[in-house]
């Protein structure tokens, strides 16, 4: 059972799918999130709702995220930030999994649940859950006064505004950039310096126009899509940060492509994966120019070895790739933000160009309500 679908009380605003124009609003969405929350005079962010004083903050010894589909994605981005900026031990785990496999539930871990919708029953029942045992669980949510928002101690409202689409979009990105916020609050609290609370505030600060940037590219997108389009399969594959950038976008081609796709950690390739490689099954690679970036090179090099198609998502052109999406570069801890985009435009133009319904995709609802 699930939440009925009122696409039809919101307007397109001149664009052919929903999917397309929350894309699109993503420069204006992450202002969104970002406005009235950045402080420079002491290089952190304020965050209304967390409650959570300096003092609690500081005892915080691991944190654990839940979340389903796209959010437990921009959960696993969220970890790695927490992890990097605050030195907290951090993980993100599905929702559901998490609730059946009967949790030890530590007074030292913050929990946090995200969801776009609030409402998603499986994550609704980890919260009581936690919340029963005495945890405390924070939200990082879009819709305002949803049953997840009010049940959590406190949290991060996301400000991705409407999401109508089946397909989550802008509201991950928001998510990153609000668990980025998060990240950097509880690092200045702890031993991230000064130094670097202002290089990822003035990285914060660039996403917006650099989101502009990257839609400035659909046209180039559109054209390698339609390259794809023919595909059985495709094969994501990232390393550390980008691994779960390499994983939503996975997730979004077969949502509205109906193609089927995984994503792997480029490492694990050589672990068994590289034997599906063949000029039939294209490799999706995200190659930020980070200290990762050779090992992810050798990794394409493998693929075209075996003579796999590449496509990269990268800072420079790949000599080894077929074809590379090249986007902006911010400091490595925001640059999943950005990777994440030109590939909602990718499994949009394979969609399009497969006839699919967008915003409609088979077998889907928004909000899984029920268990
Ligand atoms: C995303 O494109 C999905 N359709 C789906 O995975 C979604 O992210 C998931 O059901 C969780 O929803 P929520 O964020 O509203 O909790």
């Amino acid at each position: 059972e699930t939440v009925e679908w009122e696409a039809a009380s919101y307007d397109m605003g001149g664009h052919d799918t929903f999917m397309h124009k929350e894309i699109c609003e993503q420069p204006d969405a992450v202002d969104r999130v970002l406005r009235g929350r950045i402080d420079d005079r002491f290089s952190t962010v304020h965050l209304g709702g967390l409650n959570l004083d300096p003092r609690e903050a500081r005892t915080i010894r691991r944190i654990k995220i839940l979340g389903c589909g796209t959010s437990y994605h921009a959960g696993l981005i969220g970890a790695g930030l927490i992890e990097s900026m605050a030195r907290i031990p951090a993980d993100a785990e599905p929702a559901s999994e998490f609730r059946y496999r009967n949790p030890v539930v530590d007074p030292d871990t913050l929990y946090i649940a995200v969801s776009q919708s609030g409402e998603t029953y499986d994550v609704l029942a980890a919260v009581q859950e936690l919340k029963r045992k005495g945890a405390r669980v924070l939200g990082v949510v879009n819709v305002v006064g949803s049953a997840i928002a009010r049940e959590a101690d406190g949290g991060v409202y996301v400000h991705a505004g409407p999401e109508v689409c089946v397909v989550s979009t802008k509201c991950f990105t928001n998510t990153v950039t609000a668990f980025a916020l998060l990240a950097l609050h509880l690092g200045r609290i702890r031993d991230l310096s000064v130094t670097d609370g202002k290089r990822i505030i003035e990285g914060l600060r660039k996403l917006p126009a650099q989101i502009e940037e990257i839609l400035k590219t659909e046209d180039q997108i559109k054209e390698i899509a339609e390259q794809y389009a023919g595909a059985q399969s495709m094969m994501f594959i990232g390393r550390v940060r980008g691994y779960p950038v390499a994983l939503e976008a996975s997730l979004k081609l077969k949502e509205i492509s109906y193609i089927h796709a995984e994503a792997y950690p480029a490492s694990e390739l050589k672990h068994g994966p590289l034997a599906l490689i063949e000029p039939a099954l294209p490799t999706v690679a995200i190659v930020p120019d980070d200290d990762l970036l050779e090992k992810n090179r050798a990794a394409l090099e493998e693929i075209k070895a075996r003579s796999g198609r590449i496509l990269a998502v990268a800072h420079q052109p790949q000599a080894k790739a077929d074809h590379t999406i090249v986007v902006p570069k911010n400091e490595d801890e925001l640059d999943p933000i950005l990777m994440g985009i030109p590939l909602q435009l990718l499994a949009y133009h394979t969609a399009l160009a497969m006839g699919r319904d967008i915003d409609k995709p088979r077998n889907l609802a928004k909000s899984v309500t029920v268990e």
